[in-house]
């Protein structure tokens, strides 16, 4: 219950234009957010590198309406890009697609119009800007509707430059086992994740138990394919078992990567660097915090008497 009110208020407009306002929702979301600019990601990310955690950066915001919104959201990438190759960082970016235009013109994901056309321009101009430099963009998934068409535009960007690009597949959709054999067998990076959205029963499974099943038996195909792919969890019961799966199996260490959310687990992070695993750190950032913090408040509702405890120490 308390998952769906979270969920309910990530979308809420008025609770959000006040919360991103003010200094106390501000205050809050440091918790989970690095700061509000490029400058405080940059030193949040070299860290984390200097603990050896790789990092992925993600300039905060979703859906755009206007033409001149996604290409500011796409300059702050091109920024990263540059900054990262200056300071010689460990790290790569992560972006969404409707923060790019996906639903522009009233397109959504699934028709193929003028918003998934600028949001695939867009997205590829920094793809192309990573390529150049060595480095490499992962396409967060968003809900359902964007599925096919997020799926389609990875496959594309990936052809014009092998390697500089991946997707995130979600291990609660009946048809992510399909994806994952999809993108394998054309050599595109997967990030295996649970799913954060709200999706019905139709297309996803309801019960938490299977969707843990599904994300343990595509994890094991996935560090056991030849495509270098992140295994993006908190859930220490997963983690253990893929330690078993590979001491068993004779899979490299660094075949893959975990890949945790930034102050989430820092223990088990470090804790997996040690054990010599490679560990990569999303780092969000940026004014529009609030429907990322909401999602992570509905994942796990203990983390509100959590950060309410350290509210009022600090
Ligand atoms: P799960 O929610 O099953 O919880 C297991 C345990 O992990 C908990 O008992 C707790 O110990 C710990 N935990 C989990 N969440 C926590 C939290 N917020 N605070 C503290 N502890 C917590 N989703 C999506 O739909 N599209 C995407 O592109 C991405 N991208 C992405 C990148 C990365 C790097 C990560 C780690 C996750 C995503 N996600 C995502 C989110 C993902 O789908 C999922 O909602 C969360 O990771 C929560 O699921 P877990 O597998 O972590 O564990």
């Amino acid at each position: 219950m308390l998952r769906s009110f979270f969920i309910g208020l990530s979308t809420n407009k008025a609770f959000r234009a006040f919360s991103e306002r003010s200094s106390m929702g501000r205050k809050v979301s440091r918790r989970f957010v690095a700061g509000m600019s490029v400058d405080e990601a940059i030193e949040a990310a070299a860290a984390l590198n200097a603990e050896g955690i790789d990092v992925s950066l993600d300039s905060l915001g979703e859906s755009v309406m206007h033409v001149s919104q996604a290409e500011e959201s796409a300059a702050i990438y091109h920024q990263l890009l540059d900054a990262i190759e200056a300071r010689k960082l460990r790290a790569n970016v992560s972006l969404k697609l409707s923060q790019m235009g996906m639903d522009i013109g009233g397109a959504h994901g699934s028709s193929f119009g003028a918003g998934p056309e600028l949001a695939e321009r867009i997205a590829g101009e920094i793809v192309e800007h990573a390529a150049r430099t060595g480095n490499f963009v992962r396409i967060d998934m968003e809900g359902s509707e964007y599925t096919e068409a997020t799926l389609q535009i990875t496959e594309r960007l990936h052809q014009r430059f092998p390697g500089a690009v991946g997707t995130v597949l979600q291990a609660y959709l009946f048809r992510t086992e399909a994806d994952a054999a999809r993108l394998v067998a054309q050599g595109i990076r997967i990030r295996l994740c649970k799913g954060a959205y709200k999706e019905p029963a139709s297309i996803a499974f309801p019960a938490k138990a299977d969707v843990d099943a599904n994300y343990v038996k595509i994890m094991k195909q996935l560090v056991s394919s030849p495509v270098f792919c992140g295994i993006a969890t908190h859930d220490e019961a997963i983690v253990n078992q893929l330690r078993e799966f590979t001491a068993q199996n004779n899979i490299d260490k660094k075949a893959f990567e975990f890949q945790m959310l930034y102050g989430i687990r820092r223990d088990l992070q470090r804790q997996l660097i040690a054990e010599g695993f490679g560990v990569r750190v999303y780092v969000p950032f940026g004014t529009e915090w609030y429907p990322y913090f909401m999602r992570r408040l509905a994942e796990r509702p203990a983390n509100v008497l959590f950060l309410a405890k350290n509210f009022f120490k600090s």
